[in-house]
């Protein structure tokens, strides 16, 4: 008996050394493929990106070095496939125009790689595919976009770490049903997350700091923001209709579970981007969307206000030339959040309204504008202007919703060659380029008089663009996009007249 106690004891330890032996030596280089979701839990519905089709790899996987190109392993991949990016230094536009591929990160020893765009490149990702999976990178140094989706669906952006990309750090646009969840950002002079034009997205526990907007929601519809940590931006968490955009809506957002805090950094967005008018101090704010609940955050220490609600006409927008987007915030739901030692150093306009009810406190909610049906729980528990007309809150929480992904991957987007056009400038080129004034690149008039009706000559031009204009930046090339959508924006381009 004591003999076989002994045999099972060195067994167990024999077994403990070859296990210890493992994690602390001999690591094992049969890194798994991409999990589902690491949060299985009940708070989201049974492994949400699985259900999305992204990440669930049946081809075959590539394995990328430093020195090899991602771009030319994603060339090669089909529908399926997994392409595995190992520690080291990158420096290239990775364009993901196939459906099902999934670009991870191989962290080792807690070396990461790394997408470097040396501030000459502009876009570090861009995907037009459906169910892309973009995981475990760092990339830093990009002019333009850190990830920018295109149309593509059941897309899943976690765990990267993006540092100074220029004007948005992560973007899908035009995307149904999406997860971006434990991100870092910092550094982004516009939106560090930014949800444009998307349906069906779940954004949670990322950390975003230092960006002009933390994250914004814009012209999306069921949009669930929690958990997340938005510290020192300018404004914390955005959600807004942007006029002059081919979606009109922004609805069904819930804000909940996140901490805003500190939201006082000096507005370094670019000068006439919308993001530019954000005051410092705000925590959240609301802009002429609808439905928007906000519950359980903990608002601190945002001096302009905690949370801000407003129409056009108050945040200065103009969208006279937009008269399909309704410019007031409806149906807004305060539920219960914790906020203190908001408000300290408003802009003028608030430091006067402050003045008029005699408050020294400095204010959590300012709710200004036009808009109808939106509600409050326990106002007293903040300090408030213009929330006097607001009802008592029916419901008390937002338990019922545990995720908008969907519960199955949806169809990628069908969208005719015209359409393509017209996505693509909004997505692409409109960053630069508005109809009659002057942003990054020239109005778009002077480039409609110059071509006229020669699209061919401006896909030339965008394909490999040569310095024209002395007081002009230089333009990136736009050789990624395929030559049919190339020929499509070009068109789109030469037929705008507003
Ligand atoms: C990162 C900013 C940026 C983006 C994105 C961008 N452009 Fe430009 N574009 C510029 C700049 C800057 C110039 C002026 C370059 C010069 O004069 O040297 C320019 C110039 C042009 C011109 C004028 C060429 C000429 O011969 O006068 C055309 C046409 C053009 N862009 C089309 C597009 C299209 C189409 C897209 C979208 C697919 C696009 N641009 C995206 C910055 C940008």
């Amino acid at each position: 008996m004591k003999l076989f106690l002994k045999v099972v004891v060195a067994l167990v330890l024999f077994g403990g050394g070859i296990y210890l032996g493992k994690v602390f030596f001999g690591r094992s280089k049969n890194i798994p493929a991409p999990v589902p979701s690491y949060f299985n839990g009940d708070g989201a519905s049974a492994s949400d990106s699985a259900a999305m089709g992204a990440g669930t790899v049946t081809g075959k996987i590539f394995e990328i070095k430093p020195g090899h190109s991602i771009q030319a392993a994603v060339g090669q991949a089909n529908p399926g496939d997994l392409i595995r990016i190992y520690p080291g230094v990158y420096h290239e536009t990775v364009y993901i125009d196939k459906d099902n591929i999934s670009l991870q990160g191989v962290i080792e020893n807690g070396e990461w790689p790394i997408l470097d765009g040396e501030k000459k490149m502009n876009d570090a990702i861009l995907y037009s595919g459906n169910g892309t999976l973009i995981e475990n990178i760092k990339i830093t140094n990009y002019k333009g976009n850190g990830i920018m989706g295109q149309a593509g669906n059941n897309y899943v952006i976690r765990n990267n770490w993006i540092v100074d990309t220029g004007v948005y750090g992560i973007f899908p646009q035009f995307g149904k049903n999406g997860l971006v969840e434990r991100n870092i950002l910092t550094g982004i002079e516009d939106a560090a997350i930014y949800i444009g034009m998307c349906d069906n997205v779940d954004v949670r526990f990322n950390e975003v700091y230092g960006n002009v907007a933390g994250i914004e929601i814009e012209n999306s519809r069921h949009a669930l923001v929690e958990y997340n940590y938005t510290h020192n931006n300018t404004g914390g968490i955005l959600a807004f209709l942007t006029p002059g955009l081919p979606i009109k809506t922004c609805f069904d957002v819930i804000i909940r579970n996140n901490y805003v805090l500190n939201n006082n950094t000096k507005n370094f967005g670019a000068v006439g981007s919308t993001v530019s008018h954000i005051p410092k101090g705000t925590g959240v704010l609301i802009m002429a969307a609808d439905d928007v609940t906000i519950e359980n955050n903990i608002i601190m220490g945002n001096e302009n206000s905690g949370i801000t609600i407003t129409d056009y006409t108050n945040a200065g927008v103009n969208h006279a030339n937009d008269p399909e987007s309704e410019p007031n915030a409806d149906r807004i739901t305060l539920l219960d959040n914790f906020m203190d030692k908001n408000g300290s150093d408003p802009i003028d306009e608030i430091k006067l309204l402050m003045k008029m009810k005699l408050s020294k406190k400095g204010l959590d909610i300012i709710a200004v504008g036009g808009g109808e049906g939106s509600c409050i729980l326990n106002p007293d528990r903040y300090v408030t202007f213009g929330v006097d007309k607001y009802l008592t809150c029916k419901a008390s929480d937002t338990h019922a919703v545990k995720t908008y992904l969907l519960a199955k991957p949806v169809a990628p987007r069908q969208t005719t060659v015209a359409e393509k056009g017209k996505m693509t400038y909004y997505g692409v080129c409109s960053g630069c380029h508005a109809y009659n004034t002057r942003l990054v690149g020239p109005p778009v008039v002077m480039v409609q008089a110059v071509y006229k009706s020669n699209p061919k000559g401006i896909v030339d031009f965008i394909t490999n663009p040569v310095h024209k204009r002395e007081d002009y930046p230089e333009m990136p090339p736009q050789n990624y996009l395929s030559p049919e959508t190339r020929q499509a924006v070009a068109e789109y381009m030469l037929s705008i007249t507003k």
